[in-house]
């Protein structure tokens, strides 16, 4: 998935809780940004509008009132070239009077958004996305939005792991609406690939042992515990949650209220790391990764099975 992370922020002067005004070196939006960028990696992108607002905040915040009220279309010193290349953006801005600022939409107006799929961050004081969504909705309606984060704008560097983890989140989520985990018939070589392919993976990017196991028709069609037997109790819940649900393992981990009684149970897994193994529409087996943390486990048996999937005659 091809992701462009798009900005807009302003450094200075800006209002902290308690009306005290405070000097900030990089913008709280920013901020979320880059948060967005470390997990998703793909190209990050600043909209810097051509016209400098007024240093004094007070005086800025009337500027972009006229802006608002006018519903101007501030130039922009540049664009990306294109968003072709991208299936999903991340625009991240700060609420201003209640909505997106007004270069964000001369921003949004320079591009044809069909087919794009768009996650919107809102940093504020308080109000979050207030109009803002159903804005977008109105200047992007070709495009798909998603539930967006709302951030407070003076936690936003103290929000890393919550916008880290909605981030991959909706990454993930977009990822897998895409995967199918079809394969037209079952061949031993799908297993002996998946696991080279695991380690290949593991070792260039993890450097820490894991394990791996491939089901299929309820056998294990391969297997390998770096670390021992010991290790295998996770591979088994793994394996089970699959079974169970016919879906990825980290789909229990996101919405336990769907499988109450799974996400209790001691003997399945909710947690990333086990894919379902789809032969003809039956889910027949599991792809299976263990060892990492679960976010990693569920990366790497992603990155793994889209190379086997690479691997010609393997799949559909
Ligand atoms: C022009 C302007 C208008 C704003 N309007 C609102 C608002 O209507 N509601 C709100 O909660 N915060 C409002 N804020 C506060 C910002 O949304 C908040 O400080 C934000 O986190 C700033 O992000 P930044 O540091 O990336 O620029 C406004 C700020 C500015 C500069």
């Amino acid at each position: 998935m091809n992701v462009l992370t798009v900005f807009l922020s302003m450094k200075g002067e800006t209002i902290a809780p308690g009306m005290k005004i405070v000097n900030l070196e990089k913008g709280y939006t920013n901020i979320a940004a880059e948060y967005i960028h470390e997990v998703t990696g793909g190209d990050l992108f600043e909209i810097r509008p051509v016209r400098e607002y007024n240093p004094d905040h007070m005086k800025m915040i009337y500027e972009a009132k006229e802006e608002f009220d006018a519903n101007a279309r501030p130039a922009i010193q540049e664009y990306p070239e294109s968003i072709e290349g991208y299936d999903m953006i991340f625009l991240c801005f700060p609420n201003w009077w209640a909505t997106m600022p007004m270069p964000v939409f001369t921003f949004l107006d320079h591009f044809d958004w069909t087919g794009k799929t768009i996650a919107p961050l809102v940093t504020s004081g308080g109000s979050g996305f207030a109009n803002a969504l159903a804005d977008l909705a109105r200047v992007c309606p070709a495009a798909k939005i998603l539930s967006g984060l709302e951030v407070l704008g003076h936690e936003a560097e103290t929000s890393k792991k919550a916008i880290q983890d909605w981030a991959w989140k909706t990454v993930q989520e977009e990822e897998l609406k895409r995967e199918t985990f079809e394969f037209e018939s079952f061949e031993n070589r799908t297993a002996m690939d998946f696991m080279n392919a695991v380690l290949e993976i593991a070792e260039e990017k993890y450097h820490r042992p894991v394990r791996i196991r491939v089901t299929c028709n309820g056998v294990i069609v391969g297997q390998y515990v770096d670390g021992g037997l010991a290790g295998t109790e996770w591979l088994d819940r793994k394996e089970n949650t699959v079974k169970a649900t016919g879906r990825p393992t980290i789909e229990l981990y996101w919405h336990p209220e769907e499988h109450p009684d799974l996400a209790a149970d001691d003997t399945q897994a909710p947690f990333g790391g086990g894919l379902p193994y789809i032969i003809s529409g039956e889910n027949r087996g599991a792809f299976i990764v263990s060892g990492l943390r679960h976010r990693e486990d569920h990366d790497l048996a992603m990155a793994a099975l889209k190379k086997i999937r690479e691997k010609k005659g393997n799949s559909k």
